[in-house]
């Protein structure tokens, strides 16, 4: 095998030996140092790193907090409190890694909606989008079971709300919550095979943004103009895009310090702070602000569907379909034109749909009381409309601006001059 021209050539003798022996450096020089990115992508393209580190961040807080937490219900608490009162620094641990959770959400949703606004899920990337949606799953298991670890009365009843969703299930409903549980009710064995899945499903996330970036890497990133570019208008990762995202990354931790030092329970619940008692419901059982929309959806369905969906059933197939619709997201929107600064009608319906998506929170975070539920249906069926309905229609209708032939030319007066910089 003559791989000798492409493979750059260590000065170090013996990262070049072990790069003969074994090509990990020049990997990963090919693919973190060399990767040929578009010479115009914008911060929003920082988000995709950002949310690797916040990652790694989560993965050792959570390692370090490990060696302190109990997860036995008589002690899982306490635990909690002894890290916060005993352990050098637990508090900052602690706070950092439950604040490190939203930090990631926060992220991961502008990261999407980054991709939603400039086409990113079009053709050929489709599969680097899916990969993306299960790392989105993968994300809401790992941090649902996370809550439930403190062993306050939210993380008890919010365990109990959730898994009884699945007794929704026709015939083997209660069998799976059951199995779910361990046991006839959420107790011991539930918080242990949370604990268990808690710590496992962060390195299934790990291997899946592996194949997300093996993904990106095959056809290249797209970037802010969407079109197709070549190789005169691509600069190296390093040092351009290296120095732009220790730039974001410091910026970033401006927001996540602010948080962790001074209001390191703000996005949490007070009510987590009580022991979980199974013989007290609390008033109002609210998970996690990042999960407030789809709760929404799930609670949209007060009615059974067609005399043959009980209500319960319908709410969870909603919710569980409002992530489900973003997998066909890439041949539902049948523009052939990505970016949404060509896409004059698109370019407002992707605002109208964040609007939907930040009403369906705001209806997820109040009691379903007075016209909030009826907001919260309309909200939910704008949702699968957008995908469903006004994507397919909307990508035949719609005429687009005209494409330039290069990121090099100024195209519309307000956006084009920032896609015309020279590359060195
Ligand atoms: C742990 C979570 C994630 C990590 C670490 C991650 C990492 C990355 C990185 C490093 C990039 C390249 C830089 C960039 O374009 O910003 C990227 C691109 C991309 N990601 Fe993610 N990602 C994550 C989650 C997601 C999710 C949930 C989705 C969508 C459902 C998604 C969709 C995409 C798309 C479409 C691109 C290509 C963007 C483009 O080239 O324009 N990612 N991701």
């Amino acid at each position: 095998m003559s791989t000798e021209t492409a493979k750059p050539v260590f000065k170090n003798g013996i990262a070049r030996w072990i790069d003969d022996r074994l090509p990990l450096l020049s990997w990963a020089q090919a693919e973190f140092v060399d990767y040929p990115a578009p010479k115009n992508l914008n911060y929003w393209w920082n988000f995709g790193s950002l949310a690797g580190i916040v990652l790694v961040l989560q993965i050792l807080t959570g390692l370090f907090l490990t060696m302190h937490y109990t997860p036995h219900t008589a002690m899982a608490f306490d635990s909690v409190e002894h890290i916060m009162r005993d352990v050098n620094y637990g508090w900052l641990l602690r706070y950092a890694h439950a604040n490190g959770a939203s930090m990631f959400f926060i992220v991961v949703y502008i990261h999407m909606f980054r991709g939603l606004y400039y086409g990113s899920y079009k053709a050929p990337r489709e599969l680097l989008w899916m990969l993306g949606v299960v790392i989105l799953l993968l994300m809401m298991a790992t941090a649902f079971m996370g809550y439930v670890l403190p062993w306050g009365q939210m993380s008890f009843w919010g365990a109990k709300v959730i898994t009884n969703l699945f007794s929704a299930v026709p015939i083997f409903g209660e069998t799976i919550v059951t199995w779910l549980w361990g046991g006839f009710t959420v107790d011991n064995p539930t918080l242990n095979r949370f604990f268990a899945l808690h710590y496992l499903l962060p390195f299934a996330i790990f291997a899946v943004v592996f194949l997300h970036i093996l993904a990106l890497h095959q056809f290249g990133s797209n970037n802010p103009v969407g079109i197709d570019i070549t190789k005169k208008d691509k600069i190296p990762f390093h040092p351009y895009y290296t120095i732009k995202d220790a730039f974001g990354l410091c910026v970033f931790f401006l927001v996540y310090a602010a948080f962790v030092f001074f209001a390191p329970n703000v996005l949490g619940h007070a009510d987590n702070y009580i022991p979980a008692n199974p013989l007290v419901t609390p008033p109002h059982i609210v998970p996690e602000w990042y999960f407030l929309p789809f709760y929404a959806i799930l609670r949209a369905i007060t009615f059974d569907i067609f005399w043959i969906i009980p209500a319960k059933l319908g709410g969870v197939i909603a919710m569980f379909g409002s992530i489900a619709v973003l997998f066909f997201l890439p041949w539902l929107d049948t523009s052939r034109v990505r970016s949404a600064r060509f896409r004059p009608i698109y370019k407002w319906l992707f605002w109208v749909f964040l609007l939907d998506c930040v009403i369906l929170g705001y209806v997820g975070a109040s009691p379903p009381e007075g016209w909030l539920p009826t907001i919260g249906l309309l909200a939910t069926i704008y949702y699968f409309a957008h995908f469903l309905i006004i994507l397919p229609l909307l990508g035949k209708l719609e005429r687009p601006l005209p494409l330039p032939d290069s990121i090099n030319k100024p195209v519309l007066p307000s956006s084009g001059a920032a896609s015309a910089q020279p590359a060195e």
